[in-house]
């Protein structure tokens, strides 16, 4: 059996800080997936720790999506257990936002409707859906008519949208994968900024999937290295640089040494 992935103990040994010893939110047990008789996890075993953004980079097909939609109940898992502080899925409240925002939000449904969805579903008042959303476009501060069709909006708009649907219904886990992949450069830093205000605001636990080692780094509390398949934990690192993060931070030593470090060990993994 493979050995937990404890992030106080594992990674950051040489770290005497006390935020190492996050305690963890969700916890992988023996987790196992094959597609076609070929496995992607084999008793697989990790702790997202809570209250933290974990990044999660690795090669191209080692399973980044699959470990987080098999945790968020988007595709089922052979084998193993995922629970979230001791609690089931069904007994949690998550948000998910996809990487195609195009084919993520209802085209049938204006903007505001897509937002109200998961509380609606929840059988929320409508006068408690409308507060709700009324309290997201103020800390979102979003300019643009919500009464209007996903299509009527530019793709930063909609990943925004999708956003402030996965985190109505005040989730404790926001899962995240690629979110910027489909999005211009300036569109890109404004939801990195709109997720770093989140994760300041709210605290959620947010699992970010990221192909950009250096936004991975810079958005991360604690980034974790997959291997190429069958898919295990190369190591997670740590970075712990004060919040906000700005520009300033990507030319901090503690940024470049970070990435470096990842790099090396992405680099060990992807030449094995
Ligand atoms: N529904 C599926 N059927 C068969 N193979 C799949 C399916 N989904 C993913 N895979 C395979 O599993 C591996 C991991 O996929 P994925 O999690 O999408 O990788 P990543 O997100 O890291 O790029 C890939 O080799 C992919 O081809
Ligand atoms: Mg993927």
């Amino acid at each position: 059996m493979n050995s937990v992935v404890d992030f106080s103990l594992h990674s950051y040994r040489d770290d005497a800080a006390p935020e190492a010893t996050a305690r963890p939110h969700i916890t992988v047990r023996g987790l196992s997936k094959s597609f076609g008789g070929a496995p992607v996890y084999s008793d697989f075993n990790l702790d997202f720790p809570k209250g933290r953004v974990t990044c999660v980079f690795g090669p191209n097909g080692c399973g980044k999506s699959t470990l987080i939609n098999m945790i968020a109940g988007l595709i089922p898992y052979d084998d193993g257990d995922i629970l979230f502080d001791g609690k089931t899925l069904q007994q949690t409240t998550i948000g998910y936002v996809f990487q195609n925002y195009r084919e993520a939000l209802f085209p049938w449904m204006r903007a505001i409707d897509n937002i109200k969805y998961p509380l609606v579903i929840k059988g929320m008042s409508k006068a408690d859906c409308d507060a709700r959303v009324e309290e997201l476009i103020a800390s979102f501060d979003v300019k643009f008519d919500l009464n209007r069709y996903p299509y009527e909006f530019s793709g930063g708009q909609q990943q925004l949208i999708s956003i402030m649907r996965a985190l109505a219904p005040h989730p404790e886990v926001l899962f995240l994968d690629e979110p910027f992949s489909a999005l211009d450069y300036e569109m890109t830093l404004f939801i990195r900024e709109k997720l770093q205000e989140i994760f300041h605001t709210t605290g959620v636990t947010m699992i970010v999937v990221s192909h950009d080692l250096e936004e991975a780094v810079y958005l991360a509390d604690h980034v974790l290295l997959l291997t190429k398949r069958p898919t295990r934990v190369a190591d997670t690192v740590r970075f712990d640089a004060p919040r906000p993060r700005d520009i300033a931070t990507l030319s901090s030593a503690a940024f470049v040494q970070t990435k470096a470090r990842c790099l090396d060990i992405f680099q060990r993994e992807v030449r094995k």
